[in-house]
């Protein structure tokens, strides 16, 4: 039997990501148990999960390890891969945005700018559509910090409910792009595996439109 891989990225999306498959008919009741496994299969209905970190679904689907990935676009965008975004699941709806402590005075955004973040390119990318130069500072997690202790100016990262931004004394100083969970599928696969993966992607569709 011709397996579909399908990399959901650990974390916020993967649950949202494993229930849509299951309500076009791809469960998995190994995937429902909780545990440390990273691949589950069902052979009957011929589909593989396999669980990977959230910024690596894109290689995974680029390399073909993974005919389709679910991942949101914040992710997308960072890791520029060759894949196809085939659709947007509408969940795991956040911003990009620009955040500074409450006491940031906004001429400093004249002057080189130190951006603390988890999404270097996202970040340069976006100033230099702009015409800014900024020094970027890589991190790769607990973002709110840097400019706390003056290790950045301002932090660019996703705000979901701004809860993380409130209690860090932080808020967003401008807002830079909509982010939620998308459905990209390996260039190869979609025509080795176009019948199946079709198949998926409509019913996919029809849940999206019911639920919306
Ligand atoms: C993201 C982001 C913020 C937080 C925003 O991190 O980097 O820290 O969520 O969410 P909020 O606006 O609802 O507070 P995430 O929890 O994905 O963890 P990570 O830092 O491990 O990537």
């Amino acid at each position: 039997m011709e397996y579909i891989n399908v990399a959901l990225g650990k974390g916020r999306l993967a649950e949202k990501g494993y229930e849509i498959f299951k309500k076009i008919g791809y469960d998995c009741s190994d995937f429902e148990k909780k545990s440390r496994k990273l691949v589950f299969e069902n052979s009957e209905k011929g589909i593989r999960f396999i669980l990977v970190k959230a910024q690596d679904v894109p290689i995974y689907v680029e390399r073909g390890a993974a005919d389709i990935g679910i991942v949101g676009k914040d992710t997308i965008m960072e890791e520029e891969r060759d894949l196809y975004e085939i659709l947007d699941l509408g969940f795991g709806k956040c911003k990009f945005s620009v955040a500074a402590p409450n006491s940031f005075q906004p001429e400093k955004m004249q002057g080189m700018l130190r951006v603390a973040t988890k999404y270097p390119r996202v970040a340069q990318g976006y100033f230099m559509s702009k015409g800014r130069q900024i020094d970027v500072i890589k991190l790769n997690g607990s973002v709110e910090l840097a400019p706390l202790v003056g290790l950045s100016d301002v932090i660019v990262d996703i705000v979901e409910t701004g809860g993380t931004l409130k209690e860090n004394g932080l808020e967003v100083i401008e807002d830079m792009y909509n982010v939620s969970a998308r459905v990209v599928v390996n260039k190869v696969s979609f025509k080795t595996k176009n019948l199946k993966i079709k198949a998926i992607i409509e019913g996919i569709k029809e849940i999206i439109k019911e639920e919306a």
